[in-house]
């Protein structure tokens, strides 16, 4: 059985990837829906026309893997797509953030998706593809944002470097690079308007078309995406500029 499975399926992007999956893959036969809330994994499943599984389940919790694996293997499952996408931010000075929430981000945004990419790879083969999520906070460092920022630059550099390695297994990993969008990630992160200048500003990205379009990047086997034309050049500019001086341009 030819599965996909989506982290962060509950709402946001994750909900989107699913509706991507539903509509524009036609070799899946099961979408494996991942999150904690199980009554936001149903609705979104009741939407879908390909059979689904709703897998309740909180991804930096030990326990929860093992069953996942045991899911996989009971199932026997082969994972032709991986969608690495929950996570979560808090805007802020590092000292004003709980040690709670700094240590939380790396645990999800990282670890988690470290652990998942991990287990889950043994069920992929050749042709499987991974999509993690990132952000244009990957480019160069937030102030306000330093663990959040840090934890993206670390999807970043993982992606780029699993996808050379698995170049000789024909398996593609593609970092997804989103700008704000209206999501619940916003308030989460204590992003509000007036709460930050550059927020207020920042052109949104839409969670449909780049759920849509990063698909299309992910099968032709491309390595980072980002859907805004603004962000493509920003992307290009971080590149190119000191990067002293693009963190006074990004400054949240
Ligand atoms: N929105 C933005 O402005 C923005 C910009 C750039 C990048 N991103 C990235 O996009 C990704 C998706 O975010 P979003 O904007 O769609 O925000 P969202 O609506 O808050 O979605 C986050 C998802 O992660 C899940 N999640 C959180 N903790 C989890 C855990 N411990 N175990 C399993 N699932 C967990 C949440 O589900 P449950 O609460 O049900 O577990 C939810 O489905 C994140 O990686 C984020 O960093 C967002």
């Amino acid at each position: 059985m030819k599965i996909a499975v989506i982290t962060g399926a509950s709402s946001g992007l994750g909900r989107e990837y699913a509706w991507a999956v539903d509509n524009f893959r036609d070799d899946i036969d099961e979408i494996w829906l991942l999150a904690r809330r199980e009554d936001k994994l149903k609705e979104v499943a009741a939407t879908l026309k390909t059979k689904c599984r709703v897998v309740k389940c909180d991804i930096t919790d030990d326990s929860c893997i093992k069953e996942y694996v045991e899911l996989l293997q009971s199932e026997n499952a082969e994972i032709k797509l991986l969608i690495n996408n929950a996570g979560f931010g808090k805007m802020g000075m590092f000292y004003d953030i709980s040690t709670e929430d700094n240590a939380g981000m790396i645990r999800l945004n990282c670890e988690a998706l470290t652990v998942i990419t991990s287990v889950s790879l043994p069920f992929m083969k050749e042709q499987g593809e991974i999509i993690n999520t990132c952000s244009i906070a990957s480019f160069a460092p937030n102030s306000r944002m330093a663990v959040y920022s840090s934890t993206k630059a670390f999807v970043m550099s993982f992606s780029r470097a699993l996808r050379s390695e698995l170049k000789s297994r024909k398996i593609n990993a593609l970092s997804v690079c989103p700008g704000p969008m209206e999501t619940e990630f916003l308030p989460l992160a204590n992003i509000g308007k007036g709460d930050s200048k550059t927020f207020d500003t920042l052109p949104r990205d839409n969670p449909k078309r780049v759920a849509k379009n990063s698909l299309k990047a992910s099968k032709k086997k491309k390595a980072v995406y980002a859907d805004h034309i603004f962000y493509k050049f920003y992307r290009l500019v971080a590149k190119i500029l000191p990067t002293r001086l693009v963190m006074k341009m990004a400054a949240t």
